[in-house]
């Protein structure tokens, strides 16, 4: 029998780290005891574990919940510890640390580890250094995507200022790609071995042998990424005007019958298929007709279809790369009086770019053997299940662009806005997501900050805090190119500002005049009211772009500070870090 694992709610009357050790602890007791959590023996008994997380978008969050599930089988008495919840003085009162912990921006720590990362980089400096975690026994598993040139950074971080701190590292590090089960499969057996199992009268029973970890919890027994919901497409509408140079797209799902249950602020795994008419240009650059066999994560297919749903096209391997440079050595070049072949661009952007450079074409099972599985794609939903009973909302902007003098397209965005309605039905899962959600206090104010597709998380929250009823103000603030055709939701948001429930909208459209206006500028013209929605304890979020508009945004949050709090930049960085460590700031950044 699978009994789910019980955990505290968000509004029980628990500090948080309270609240992390006990949902920890009956992580490890139920998966343990399948359910019977009477019979466990008093947590003191078994080996202390403490799991520490650094998550953006919940991956690791819910990462840990699993190390802790397959802790406690092996008869550790496992703590969850959100980095936030933390600092190194605690941490070096820890014995057994597994840490898990992915990477933003161009190679930064999440929000939650930031402020750790930081303590640790300044604890190496050789005026500092001393061995302040001496006893501790450690093992780092780093989620990242090789997409990114600081592939796995902040893991790698951590895992070299732990050693230089003193620490025992007691299995390597594991850097993993997206599609990091195996790894983490093996990263989590290789640990907990590596750490020794308690009290053999805890452990024994039905416990897995060895090398035999299985981290599935809810999955296994619903839908989820390993299983997704053939979820009925209901809507795909076009939300910007005439005259607009962007694509955005609102797409709804049924999830009746699924199972599946999300919360605002929650995202959703789509699983795409690749273009047909690109695909057709992969089978055309092989010379093949897409009948060929090849072998796939799914079984044999015919080409055509496991290009179509199982292989990403877009960024090559380093292998297909390798390979074609190993095609084009003199050995394998063309014979003279020839063409000279395309030459290899020192980036190809897709994996056509490689092949039409290449002058000897792979096999199909060759050239399938060197493709990376195609991935899902997140998005921020945006309905609140206690507004859209049944369904779930996305709203999706679509990547169009031209690259080395070709039509390029986003594959999932592209796929919700060409062929998601035809296709009927599309692979689904939800992707909680803990550190982003409406204010458990439903009197509290929110402030949001979400230009473009940033809007989604909080068209949620807006429903959300509607159908509730909830009475904490809201106050948005909303920015893109034209108000004329990209006013996202414009009539839904206004309608929420004639039912009392938007409080403030405050609207930045940078193309309708000849400078630029963001939503920072924004804030900063109402730097007063922010400031006392912040003294009022309002919570503060940010969703949208990383790469720029998140920083500049943050940027702005420090001087709102600094003016209208009357404090200095090191007075506003610690009322903002303050805001973080108690969760009234977090982002959904992408
Ligand atoms: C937690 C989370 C929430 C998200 N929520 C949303 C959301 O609510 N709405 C939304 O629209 N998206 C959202 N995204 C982004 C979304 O997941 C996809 O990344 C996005 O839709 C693009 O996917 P795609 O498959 O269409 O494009 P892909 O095929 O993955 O292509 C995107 C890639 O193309 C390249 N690229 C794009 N533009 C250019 C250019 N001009 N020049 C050169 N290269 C370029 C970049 O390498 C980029 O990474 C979210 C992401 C995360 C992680
Ligand atoms: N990681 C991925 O694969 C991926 C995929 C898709 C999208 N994205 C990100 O998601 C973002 C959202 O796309 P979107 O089209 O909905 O909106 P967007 O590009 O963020 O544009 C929304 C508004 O923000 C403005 N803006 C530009 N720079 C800004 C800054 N530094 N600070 C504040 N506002 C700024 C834009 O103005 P102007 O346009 O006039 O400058 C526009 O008015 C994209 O920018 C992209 O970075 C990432
Ligand atoms: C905006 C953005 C930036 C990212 N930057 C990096 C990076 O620099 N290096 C890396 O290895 N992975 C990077 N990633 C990938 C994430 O680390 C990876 O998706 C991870 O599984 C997310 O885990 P989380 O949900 O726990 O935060 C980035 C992802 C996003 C959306």
């Amino acid at each position: 029998m699978n009994v789910p694992v019980p955990l505290i709610p968000d509004n029980a009357p628990f500090t948080p780290e309270q609240r992390a050790w006990l949902n920890g602890f009956f992580a490890g007791a139920f998966s343990r005891t399948a359910g019977a959590p009477a019979a466990v023996a008093a947590p003191q008994a078994l080996a202390p574990l403490t799991i520490l997380f650094g998550s953006q978008t919940g991956t690791a969050e819910n990462l840990a919940k699993k190390v802790a599930k397959e802790a406690g089988k092996r008869g550790f008495a496992p703590m969850i510890l959100d980095m936030a919840q933390t600092d190194l003085a605690k941490l070096g009162a820890e014995k057994n640390l597994l840490i898990i912990t992915s990477t933003y921006g161009d190679g930064e720590p999440p929000d939650n580890a930031k402020a750790l990362h930081t303590a640790l980089k300044a604890a190496i400096e050789p005026s500092a250094l001393s061995p302040q975690l001496s006893a501790v026994r450690y093992s780092v598993c780093s989620l990242g995507d090789t997409n990114y040139a600081q592939f796995c950074q902040c893991g790698k971080d951590l895992d070299a200022w732990f050693e230089k701190l003193g620490a025992t590292r007691i299995t390597p590090r594991t850097d993993c790609d997206l599609d990091y089960d195996a790894a983490f499969i093996a990263w989590l057996d290789a640990a907990l071995k590596a750490l020794g199992t308690g009290p053999a009268s805890v452990t024994g029973g039905g416990d897995p042998g060895p090398g035999s970890a299985s981290p599935a919890t809810a999955e296994e027994t619903g839908y989820s990424k390993k299983n997704p919901f053939p979820a009925p497409v209901l809507t795909v509408r076009n939300l910007n005007g005439a005259g607009s140079a962007k694509e955005v797209n609102h797409v709804e799902f049924s999830l009746e019958g699924s199972g599946l249950a999300y919360e605002a602020g929650d995202a959703l795994g789509v699983i795409p298929h690749n273009c047909p008419a690109q695909v057709g240009e992969v089978l055309t650059a092989l010379g093949c007709d897409g009948e060929e066999a090849v072998p796939t994560p799914a079984g044999e297919l015919p080409l055509r279809r496991a290009l179509t749903e199982c292989f990403d096209l877009g960024k090559p391997s380093a292998e297909l790369i390798a390979f074609v440079g190993g095609a084009l050595r003199p050995d394998a070049a063309p014979e003279s009086g020839h063409k000279a072949p395309p030459t290899l661009n020192a980036t190809p952007h897709h994996v056509i770019d490689v092949l039409l450079a290449a002058p000897a074409k792979p096999s199909p099972a060759e050239f399938v053997a060197k493709l990376k599985k195609i991935q899902p794609r997140l998005y921020s939903i945006s309905s609140s299940p206690k507004a859209h009973t049944g369904q779930v909302h996305l709203t999706v902007g679509a990547v169009r662009y031209d690259k080395d003098g070709r039509a390029r397209k986003g594959v999932c965005s592209t796929f919700l806005a060409e062929r998601a309605l035809a296709a009927g039905k599309v692979g689904v899962f939800v992707h909680s997501n803990k550190a982003f959600r409406p204010p458990v206090n439903s009197d509290l104010p929110m402030i949001m900050v979400g230009p473009g597709t940033g809007i989604a998380p909080f068209r949620a929250f807006l429903a959300e805090r509607r159908a509730t009823n909830a009475k904490g103000k809201n106050w948005l603030f909303f920015g893109d190119q034209k108000s004329s055709c990209d006013f996202l939701y414009q009539d839904e948001l206004r309608e929420l500002q004639t039912a009392g429930y938007l409080a403030r909208l405050d609207v930045a459209f940078s193309r309708d005049q000849a400078e630029k206006i963001y939503v920072q500028h924004r804030m900063l013209e109402h730097a007063v009211e922010l400031y006392a929605w912040l003294e009022s304890g309002a919570h503060f979020y940010v969703c949208g772009d990383a790469s720029r508009m998140a920083k500049d945004v943050d940027a702005a949050l420090h001087q709102v500070i600094q003016q209208a709090g009357n404090k200095s930049p090191e007075e506003a960085a610690a009322y903002v870090q303050a805001l973080k460590a108690a969760k009234r700031y977090a982002r959904d950044v992408y």
